[in-house]
């Protein structure tokens, strides 16, 4: 159909041809700014009057530009006060894998919000020449000026030029913006559809003489330290490097000893490119990619990348992010031991980019390119299959590698995400051969990875990746929502994978594009995945799934502050909570898995034993900008310090060295921890002087507190009518539950085998998501019965039996306590009993999230002390990055707010706690090493509540003192947590002693 430009195949119309993003002097006059705006129903927007210079756009809504009009506040569609659209159909809408429009390439429905955007702007008598640049426009753009129409373009997260025959005075810009488009359907990604003009919009002088492109090519040569260097550019031009005393024309190649660029080290060479017409800025880094014998390697190491995928986003601002924003998010990645990013899955705005040639990191950069929805009719008419589309798509590379082409940082290009295969992509790939060889290619979905230069997979086992290692895998391999995965070892090739193809693949290094879903709480089993990743040279390194949570900023009925996310939408098909699974929370508060994550992450390998030994396991980097401290802790307060005399270690080099004296003697206190950091010995661009990059630790042996146990008095077992005492624990004897110990009053214990269920507990599918099974099992509603209360000698003995209704199955227990100088152990055993199966999961072993024990304490305690892990939440598989010590904190912040609640808090691995509070007597806890959680409601109320404001105090402190509760892993798009992290059905003893001081 004529005219229906946002329905074509193609990519756009007038535009100029891609070139490189660059800072120059010519003159520019950004765009942004407060525009006019309409908000019509259907692509035909306002009409056909709205682009006339002259048009009164006076009762129009203001518009800030750049922004995602779906998150402004301005007049609905239906008309009425101006307000923000969430949680409608006409504001933010997410999906995952599904398409928003009925799946009918290249059409759309005719209800296509539409927003027609106008802005006045006053150019000077002496600007020349113009271009107009839009930095990024979702989905779909069409632009006049002074009443002439510019052209049209797709490809949302690119730029695209024009040039504007503006006049000095008074000019009218004009843009319509459709939501939907034919571009959508190669913007499938996972994340919220967020349309507007959500770039910077500028218009850039172009004098004559202007450097309308220019490329970098720095090579490194690591044997010799020579770099060479070419400058290519449109127009001839001077390049300039005054600290190298370089000053030679464009096209020539000039070689000298450079420092090379790596994450580590981001040595860059700053200088510029003057042509007769504008000067623009060099930053230039000499580096080498190369693929050796199967390794990935930078320099001629090989390059491990330590990465999180990385979304745009803001919590009030969507897509839109300002330059402090960036360098938030690589500040944060930085000091957490991060050192590269994909950028999933679109090229991001380019000051990210600048930035990241700057702080150091290497960046994996993806072309802005998803067709996942054509899963649902089996790939047919997938667009990389099909050549109408292939201008399309080939243009979207174009504009990422143009753009893009001069960044060190970035060091592999990335075809597309989950957009399965075809001949499009062999044609990037043999685009990318001729225009850039100086990096290597990565596209995971295609089975036959003929285009890709790295073999790779989605959320993969560790067996899996350990086998892969190893260049062991399975053949072949099914295609699943997520990638290949295997049955069994010999799977028959994929349909359309040749022999020679396979075996290709089997000698390609392996890139674990995504792993570790760090949905809600978690993930749990990083160390685990680094401990594999850290043993292969074929594995270069991994990129956790991701970074941020894509929350949005929200006010409910009663003026709630909460983070909207799909579910709080009217509309199908919803996607899911899968837009709350980032390191950080919406607003880039750090979840405690960031911490675990810089540990995993660490390349200064420190371990304290009878000696102190550190391996510098960095890319490129000594270890001479490092400081080396040690400290000892004992019994909660800092009682010696010092510096550790440590040579400067090579990278690959390791030294040992002998434990101060002053450390040693120290270190025999109670509850001595030996702490020993690497910290930064100045300041860095991106963390102080003293910011710790790796830590270990060394822990006293266990010292009895001779205080607390005073010998047992005689007849300290007694029974008063209905109440029986042991030492100070007072007991109902019909019961068998605690009245009071000492002055404190403490209900309970119940035998508790439940958790709230975390994200990673709603595993995909019907073999992983253990919250179904729990429920389907009754854990959820427990019953308790107690079957028999009786003293044996100084021992009181509760006997009884805990079981969902309807059911069999269950567990029965016996709680012994006996008196034990000021306090009373409790040594508690449990046997499941039944068949455990009578439930939809027959075909499967169930386990339990927890086995441990419940109590109820007055209101009143608000605190709590421990000797263990802190002070963070940890979990079996998640507790490294946590480090020993005393830790004191209230009860309301041992909670981690995740914006989903869930089982959280935790602490495992306690050696001792005390909870405490005003007109209250304390509550001391130790025994066996045990798990914990204290909160003001229950794991049922936990569960229950939707957002954290429906948590509220209820007249009870809920203490868990657990033997066990099971990790926390990824399942939620990943393989099922390792049994070794899980609380199996079997016969369970352990002891706790309680006190009160
Ligand atoms: C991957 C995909 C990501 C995200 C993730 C699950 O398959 O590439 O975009 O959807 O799964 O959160």
């Amino acid at each position: 159909m004529t005219g229906r430009y946002w329905e074509s195949t193609l990519p756009g119309a007038g535009r100029r041809a891609p070139r490189a993003d660059a800072v120059s002097d010519a003159a520019v006059r950004s765009l942004n700014g407060v525009w006019r705006f309409r908000l019509s129903p259907t692509a035909a927007g306002t009409g056909d009057g709205f682009f006339a210079t002259e048009f009164d756009d006076t009762d129009w809504d203001a518009m800030r530009v750049p922004s995602h009009w779906v998150l402004e506040e301005f007049t609905p569609l239906a008309g009425g006060p101006a307000r923000r659209m969430l949680g409608t159909e006409e504001g933010p809408l997410y999906t995952n894998t599904a398409y928003p429009i009925p799946l009918d390439p290249p059409y759309v429905s005719t209800e296509n919000p539409t927003g027609d955007y106008r802005l006045v702007f006053e150019v000077p008598d002496d600007f020349g020449a113009a271009v107009l640049r839009f930095q990024g426009v979702d989905s779909c753009a069409k632009v006049w000026l002074n009443g002439e129409e510019l052209g049209w373009s797709t490809g949302s997260r690119l730029p695209f030029e024009f040039d504007a025959p503006v006049r000095a005075g008074r000019n009218v810009l004009a843009v319509r913006v459709h939501r939907w488009s034919a571009g959508t359907y190669l913007e499938d990604q996972d994340m919220w559809w967020l349309p507007g003009i959500f770039r910077d919009v500028e218009l850039l002088a172009r004098p004559a003489g202007a450097i309308d492109d220019h490329f970098v090519h720095a090579d490194y040569d690591p044997v010799s330290g020579v770099g060479t260097l070419r400058v290519d550019a449109s127009v001839d031009a001077v390049v300039e490097i005054p600290e190298l005393g370089i000053s030679m024309p464009t096209g020539q190649t000039v070689a000298f000893p450079v420092e090379p660029w790596s994450a580590d080290t981001p040595r860059l060479y700053r200088g510029t490119l003057s042509a007769a017409g504008e000067s623009v800025e060099l930053a230039i880094g000499f580096r080498r990619v190369e693929i050796v014998d199967g390794v990935f390697v930078v320099n001629g190491s090989p390059l491990t990348f330590r990465g999180v995928n990385r979304h745009e986003h803001h919590p009030d601002t969507g897509r839109t992010l300002d330059r402090e924003t960036m360098i938030q998010d690589i500040v944060m990645m930085k000091r957490a031991n991060i050192d590269s990013v994909r950028t999933s899955h679109y090229p991001p705005h380019p000051e990210f980019l600048r930035l990241c040639d700057e702080y150091g990191l290497w960046v994996v950069l993806e072309v802005d390119l998803e067709t996942h929805g054509f899963i649902y009719e089996g790939w047919e008419h997938n667009p990389p299959a099909l050549p109408e589309w292939r201008e399309a798509i080939m243009d979207r590379l174009h504009r990422t590698v143009e753009r893009d082409k001069n960044h060190p940082s970035i060091v592999v290009w990335s075809l597309a995400n989950e957009s399965m295969s075809g001949d499009g992509f062999t044609e990037m790939r043999r685009w990318l051969d001729e225009r850039d060889p100086s990096r290597v290619v990565l596209y995971e979905r295609d089975p036959s990875y003929r285009d890709s230069d790295f073999y790779s997979l989605m959320y993969p086992s560790l067996e899996l990746l350990e086998s892969i290692g190893r260049r062991e895998e399975p053949r072949g391999g099914k295609l699943s929502m997520h990638g290949m995965v295997f049955d069994g070892p010999d799977e028959p090739l994929p349909a359309g994978v040749t022999e020679a193809e396979e075996e290709r693949r089997r000698g390609l290094p392996f890139l674990l594009v995504e792993y570790a879903h760090a949905m809600g709480n978690g993930p749990g089993g990083l160390q685990d995945y680094w401990r594999v990743l850290r043993s292969y040279d074929r594995l270069c390194g991994g990129f956790v799934w991701e970074w941020i949570d894509h929350g949005i900023n929200a006010v409910d009925a009663e003026g709630r502050a909460f983070i909207l996310q799909s579910e709080d939408i009217d509309y199908e098909p919803r996607g899911g909570r899968f837009s709350l699974d980032g390191l950080v929370l919406s607003d880039r508060t750090p979840k405690p898995a960031l911490a675990e994550l810089a540990k995993a992450h660490e390349v200064i390998d420190i371990e304290v034993g009878e000696r102190v030994r550190i391996a510098n396991e960095r890319h490129a980097a000594d270890t001479s900008d490092l400081r080396f401290r040690w400290s000892v802790e004992a019994d909660g307060r800092s009682v010696a310090d010092g510096l550790l005399d440590v040579p400067t270690i090579a990278r690959g080099e390791r030294v040992e060295i002998a434990i101060p004296d002053a450390a040693a003697s120290a270190l025999r206190a109670t509850d001595a921890v030996l702490t020993v950091e690497a910290t930064l010995a100045a300041e860095t661009l991106w963390a102080p002087e003293g910011h710790v990059i790796a830590w270990a630790q060394k822990i006293a042996a266990p010292v009895e507190d001779a205080v607390r146990r005073t010998g047992n008095p005689a007849g300290a077992t007694s029974r008063d009518g209905d109440v029986i005492r042991v030492g100070e624990a007072s007991f109902d004897a019909a019961t068998g539950r605690l009245l009071g110990l000492g002055d404190l009053q403490i209900d309970g214990p119940w035998i508790d085998l439940y958790r709230a269920p975390t994200e990673n507990d709603r595993g995909q599918g019907d073999n992983n998501n253990l919250a179904a099974v729990w429920h389907a099992t009754g854990l959820h509603r427990l019953l308790h019965r107690v079957d028999d209360v009786g003293l044996d000698g100084e021992r009181l003995v509760v006997r009884g039996r805990t079981a969902p209704r309807t059911h069999p199955h269950g567990v029965t227990w016996t709680m012994t306590w006996v008196p034990d100088g000021d306090g009373v152990r409790l040594e508690t055993s449990v046997d499941f009993v039944g068949p455990w199966a009578d439930t939809p999961y027959k075909h499967r072993d169930i386990w339990v999230p927890r086995v441990g024990l419940r109590f109820a304490l007055p209101t009143a305690a608000d605190r709590v002390a421990w000797f263990g892990r802190g002070p963070e939440e940890t979990y079996v598989d998640s507790v490294q990055g946590a480090r020993v010590g005393r830790f004191a904190r209230t009860i309301d912040s041992v909670q981690t707010p995740y914006p989903i609640p869930q089982e959280n808090g935790n602490h495992t691995q306690t050696r001792w706690l005390d909870v405490s509070g005003e007109e209250m007597a304390t509550l001391h806890v130790d025994g066996d090493p045990f798990d914990f959680t204290a909160r003001r409601w229950t794991s049922e109320q936990l569960e229950q509540a939707r957002r954290p404001s429906d948590l509220v105090a209820g007249d009870r402190v809920w203490l868990n003192i657990d033997h066990r509760q099971q990790g926390i892993g990824s399942a939620s798009v990943g393989p099922a947590l390792p049994e070794q992290y899980r609380v199996p059905r079997e016969h369970t003893v352990w002891s706790v002693r309680l006190s009160v001081g």
